[in-house]
């Protein structure tokens, strides 16, 4: 394997990968990204080009996909529409990327015998009760609540339908919710950290108490290699790192952290539909390729705050007009 192709590669965690991949292998990267509202192109500048080259294209364009999946011996595809909320208010996109998309890349990947791998989340399996100790695993049926996660699903069983009816050399892995550098200021931590850095109070959507499992976006791409390098063709790998915690937790941790008293946040209107809690059981990606997370929450969160703090440049232009698009929903 010597030229891999990142879908995705200007946005949150495809952009961390992107790093990883430059940091920690002798790879040599394309980067395929459209430059939505939620790709930076900066986020991936400033590599060697005999190391990382980037195409501005769509996932859903098959001649530009055709070719740049020719030219590669592995897809990484993290391209999507990746926001909930924002799927509540537009689904279309999301049925556009993130499955015919999907579907475009895959029907690529089959022509050139692609090798290929699918970063999918654990939305797909729904949610869980509060008060249950119950955790995902490869084996829970699937049970998307949202437009965003139900076209995630159906990528997921596009690319598994693709392994077994023609032999897709693919991998899918499912991972609970990134935390880190880049991430766009819409998404929860780092809409409270900028809301506290620009003297806003932090929004809590309903009464605070849904639980997600958080893990920093290396952990969650050292990860995503590892099944790249090692996975068995065919398999899913849930991806996590034992980070269950309610909202209102990492609220007041991020309030504490950044000098203010934990009660002073908002309760505002909640997500309709909003999952309760997310929980990966990541026993499968530990014992079969003996990978671990490195990162432990409170200094991986501590030095996202000093991040957000470092990059006001980059995120300052978006504040104002992502807070007024909340606020139409009072939140
Ligand atoms: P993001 O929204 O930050 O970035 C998405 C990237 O895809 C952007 O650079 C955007 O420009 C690009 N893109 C969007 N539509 C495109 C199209 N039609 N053609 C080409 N490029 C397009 O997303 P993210 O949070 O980095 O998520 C990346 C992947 O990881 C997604 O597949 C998501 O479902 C999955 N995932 C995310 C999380 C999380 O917590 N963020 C957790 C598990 C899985
Ligand atoms: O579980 C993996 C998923 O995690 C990924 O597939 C998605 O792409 C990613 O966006 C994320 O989805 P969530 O909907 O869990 O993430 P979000 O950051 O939007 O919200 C996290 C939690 O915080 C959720 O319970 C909603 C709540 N929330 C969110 C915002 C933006 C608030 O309470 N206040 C807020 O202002």
């Amino acid at each position: 394997m010597q030229r891999v192709l990142v879908t995705g590669g200007a946005g949150f965690i495809g952009a961390n990968f992107v790093n990883h991949l430059v940091a920690h292998t002798d790879l040599q990267v394309t980067v395929l990204d459209a430059l939505t509202y939620a790709g930076h192109r900066e986020a991936v500048d400033g590599f060697p080009s005999d190391r990382v080259a980037f195409v501005h294209g769509d996932i859903t364009d098959a001649e530009v996909v055709d070719r740049v999946v020719g030219e590669s011996d592995a897809v990484v595809h993290f391209a999507a529409e990746s926001h909930n909320d924002n799927s509540l208010h537009d689904p279309r996109p999301f049925l556009d990327t993130n499955v015919i998309g999907t579907y475009t890349l895959i029907e690529a990947a089959r022509r050139h015998g692609t090798r290929f791998h699918h970063v999918s989340t654990d939305e797909v399996y729904g949610d869980l009760e509060l008060d249950d100790p119950a955790r995902f695993t490869e084996q829970t049926p699937y049970n998307p609540s949202s437009p965003y996660s139900s076209t995630k699903a159906a990528s997921d069983l596009l690319v598994r339908a693709w392994v077994r009816s023609f032999g897709l050399q693919a991998t899918l892995s499912n991972c609970s919710n990134n935390y880190g550098p880049w991430q766009h200021i819409e998404k929860f931590i780092p809409r409270q950290i900028t809301n506290l850095l620009d003297g806003r109070r932090p929004r809590l959507y309903g009464e605070g108490k849904n639980v997600r499992d958080w893990i920093h976006v290396d952990d969650h791409n050292s990860a995503v290699l590892a099944v790249l390098q090692r996975g068995r063709i065919g398999e899913t790998y849930l991806i996590g790192a034992d980070g269950e915690r309610s909202n209102k937790q990492v609220v007041e941790q991020l309030l504490t952290t950044m000098g203010r008293p934990s009660e002073d946040y908002d309760l505002v209107a909640d997500r309709p539909g909003h999952d309760l809690r997310y929980a990966i059981d990541a026993t499968k990606l530990s014992t079969e390729l003996g990978w671990t997370p490195r990162y432990d929450f409170d200094s991986g969160l501590a030095a996202t705050v000093e991040w957000y703090r470092q990059h006001e440049d980059w995120w300052r232009p978006v504040k104002e007009a992502t807070e007024a698009r909340y606020a139409k929903s009072g939140q």
